[in-house]
């Protein structure tokens, strides 16, 4: 890949310790189909996880946490040095929804790290380093929710040999809301079940990446009505592919029934969330609190890139 633009600096909070943030994501159009090349587009969220280290006698350990995973500390130790560090994650990010809950750990540590040897990283040390520590959650992850993860805004990935080719594209205003089926979808899994059902979904996931790249110019123009329709075909294709779930086909329908143009799941499916596109969010946002859904509005966390 090319050189990337340095990020912009966070402070370092005080000697001997450091702090960084880092978004999660939602993978607008084009999860799975990613994982084979064809192009997904993914928006950085203003929801994220924040890492701080402090200086600690003994051995590198988590000191407090929002989320409990026994990957934690061997995903940390994939950065960090095995002495000296205590380390805190505070996250307001749904753990394994969809969310990028792993990969904004990822790019949070790699740069509280950085920070803490008092280094700048550019985009492509950030992805390089934070692909090492997604690995220990998902085997074999595209690398689209770290790359949106470091870069904010939103992204077109393409997953290509020898290195991904990212796009930041622009993105009008979009009133998103989520609405969270209340289970962890396991990403390995559903990329597992995805590859057992091929060839045979091999045009479904065509369709689907031919369908991210479709939207680019309406998402750039804020084009609702076209991108609405967009999310309701690719949810219909990821039912296609097998990853959809009676939960979340019944949050689409929610959604759908409440003023959503589109809606769709995000993420690997087999439960997580679903990405609604919701011009006036009041009534479906208390639709769902009727039916004990949790469901928030969610804004894009802005593009690092300079
Ligand atoms: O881990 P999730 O739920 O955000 O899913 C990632 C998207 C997939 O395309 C299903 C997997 C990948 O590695 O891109």
């Amino acid at each position: 890949m090319a050189a990337s633009p340095p990020v912009a600096p966070e402070p370092v909070v005080a000697s001997g310790s450091a702090l960084a943030f880092a978004p999660g994501k939602l993978i607008l159009f084009g999860e799975h189909a990613v994982v084979y090349g064809h192009p997904a587009v993914a928006l950085a969220v203003d929801r994220g996880t924040t890492v701080s280290l402090v200086a600690v006698d003994g051995p590198t350990r988590i000191v407090a946490a929002d989320v409990e995973d026994p990957r934690l500390l061997p995903a940390l130790c994939t950065i960090l040095p095995s002495e000296g560090l205590g380390v805190t994650l505070r996250s307001t990010l749904p753990v394994g929804r969809g969310m990028g809950s792993s990969a904004a750990l990822a790019v949070a540590l790699v740069r509280a790290w950085a920070r803490w040897q008092g280094r700048s990283l550019d985009l492509d040390e950030i992805h390089q380093a934070g692909f090492q520590v997604e690995r220990v959650f998902h085997g074999n992850p595209s690398g689209v929710d770290h790359a949106v993860s470091a870069r904010g805004g939103a992204v077109c990935y393409w997953r290509r040999p020898p290195g991904p080719e990212i796009r930041a594209v622009p993105v009008a205003p979009l009133p998103l809301v989520v609405l969270d089926t209340g289970r962890a979808g396991d990403t390995g899994v559903q990329v597992a079940g995805v590859a057992s059902r091929r060839p045979g979904v091999d045009p479904l996931l065509a369709a689907i990446g031919a369908l991210a790249l479709a939207q680019l110019p309406a998402l750039a123009q804020g084009d609702l009505p076209s991108l609405g329709a967009a999310m309701r075909e690719n949810h219909r294709l990821l039912q296609g592919i097998g990853v959809s779930t009676p939960a979340l086909d019944a949050l689409v329908a929610l959604a759908l029934a409440h003023g959503a143009l589109g809606a769709k799941l995000a993420g690997a499916g087999g439960g997580g969330v679903v990405v609604a596109l919701v011009p006036e969010p009041g009534p479906l946002l208390a639709a769902a609190a009727a039916a004990g859904v949790d469901a928030f509005p969610v804004g894009v966390h802005p593009s690092q890139e300079r």
